[in-house]
């Protein structure tokens, strides 16, 4: 399922939005242009990613520094050890899909 969510002129270019889809936080990625999608909750504890720093299509987390790749949601190194959800994002007239599993 397509869901809708925010215009891309509402992230800027190396900056980041959390959405919330069907009650879960979704944090949008502005890298250099090109858009990801991934669980804003880090699969670790209780932080939000869209808060860590940005390099290299990765986002650190901020509390105790696990790296997820931006594309594919991988935990790329310790504490944290599971992934978080990624999300397909499709851009149609300067809006951003998500592409969101079907819960029916
Ligand atoms: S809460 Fe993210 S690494 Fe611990």
């Amino acid at each position: 399922m397509k869901v809708k969510t925010i215009n891309i002129s509402e992230i800027s270019e190396n900056s980041v939005k959390v959405v919330n889809v069907d009650d879960k936080d979704i944090a949008i990625f502005n890298v250099e242009g090109d858009f990801y999608a991934i669980d804003d909750l880090c699969s670790h504890a209780e932080a939000s990613l869209a808060e860590g720093e940005v390099f290299d299509c990765k986002v650190e987390c901020p509390l105790h520094g696990a790296e997820f790749d931006l594309k594919t949601g991988q935990a790329v190194t310790l504490p944290a050890t599971k992934p978080v959800a990624s999300y397909v994002i499709s851009i149609e007239d300067e809006v951003i899909y998500l592409e969101m599993e079907d819960n029916a």
